[in-house]
């Protein structure tokens, strides 16, 4: 294959990952991670996978940035995870260094590449991610809305007894406990979760998808949540490199939109070959506009800490 995507980080996400992308047979695929012979190991088991479903994909891990030189992609997922009772705030100054680190490092090695950003805090990190690596916005995103999104749709379909298909669900703003779930625009086969949730219900399950990620870590008690997070940025690769259009939540770089500038903020983009190709712009009511202002102060707040 002539399509290549690496992933930089390959603890329980960037491999899960590497997993989800094999199974499609969409790019060969590099693991880089700083643990001696981990990403050299995951990346064999998984190339011994696929004579089992019939793929022909190249799987390589390494410690050395040299294996990721002409990615087509690359995705970030290194750096430390939330522990109980850990904001996604509280990981900023150790992931920043390693974010940094790595966008450098890659950077030089495949200029023309596109960069997923899930290293958290996110939107900083892909914020990050944009200044350090000088790329235009386009060629930096972070994933945040898929999932999000994906957690409201399936606490929807399973409180109502329908198909997740069925279920489509809008979650935008910073990747956050602010996180903004549009109720007005989510819906179930087209009918608004407004008129088919009692308010109380659809209430708790706003409340429970702001801290999806939280439960996971709690259950968990030693990492945070990976198979969502890994098909959600999956998604995203498999739109870029079969230049689908796909719109899809996610943290791209806002200037003006939604009257937000210089962040990068959860909102419907269109996701194509050359990146991020477009950000759709919902009219948000008062109470949504005052909700995105509120998350997006947290996410200014985290900007200014990286003293870019
Ligand atoms: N945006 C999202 O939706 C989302 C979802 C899941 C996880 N995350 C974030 O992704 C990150 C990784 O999560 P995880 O669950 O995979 O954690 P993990 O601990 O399983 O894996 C992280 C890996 O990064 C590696 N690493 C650390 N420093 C590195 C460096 N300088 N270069 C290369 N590799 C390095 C570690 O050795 C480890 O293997 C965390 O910051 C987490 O919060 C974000």
């Amino acid at each position: 294959m002539n399509v290549k995507v690496s992933i930089v980080g390959a603890g329980m996400t960037g491999s899960t990952t590497a997993h989800w992308l094999a199974e499609r047979e969409i790019a060969d695929i590099v693991l880089v991670d700083v643990i001696e012979g981990m990403p050299q190991g995951k990346a064999l088991d998984l190339l011994e996978a696929m004579p089992v479903i019939g793929k022909d994909v190249t799987i390589t891990g390494s410690n050395d940035y040299a294996a990721t030189a002409g990615s087509d992609i690359i995705i970030l997922t290194a750096g430390l995870a939330r522990k109980p009772g850990m904001s996604r705030d509280d990981l900023l100054a150790a992931n920043a260094a390693i974010v940094r680190d790595a966008t450098e490092k890659t950077m030089r090695l495949s200029p023309d590449a596109i960069y997923v950003v899930l290293t958290n805090p996110l939107d900083a990190m892909a914020y990050l991610t944009m200044r350090v690596s000088g790329l235009p916005p386009e060629r930096v995103v972070g994933q945040a809305g898929i999932l999000d999104s994906a957690r409201m749709r399936a606490f929807v379909a399973l409180e109502l007894g329908v198909s997740v298909e069925n279920v489509h669900c809008y979650v935008l703003g910073g990747h956050g406990d602010e996180m903004v779930p549009l109720t007005r625009f989510s819906n179930v086969a087209g009918i608004p979760l407004v008129d088919v949730m009692a308010p109380d219900r659809l209430a708790a399950i706003v409340e429970r998808t702001r801290k999806g990620g939280g439960e996971i870590v709690s259950l968990l008690k030693t990492g945070s949540a990976y198979y969502a997070p890994a098909i959600a940025v999956t998604q995203m690769v498999d739109a870029i490199l079969k230049d689908k259009h796909l719109i899809v939540d996610a943290s791209a770089y806002l200037q003006g939109e939604y009257g937000l500038r210089d962040l990068f903020f959860g909102v419907p983009v269109q996701l194509g070959r050359k990146g991020v190709e477009k950000v759709i712009e919902y009219m948000l009511s008062e109470e949504e506009r005052a909700a995105f202002k509120k998350s997006a102060q947290g996410v200014a707040e985290n900007n200014l800490k990286l003293q870019l």
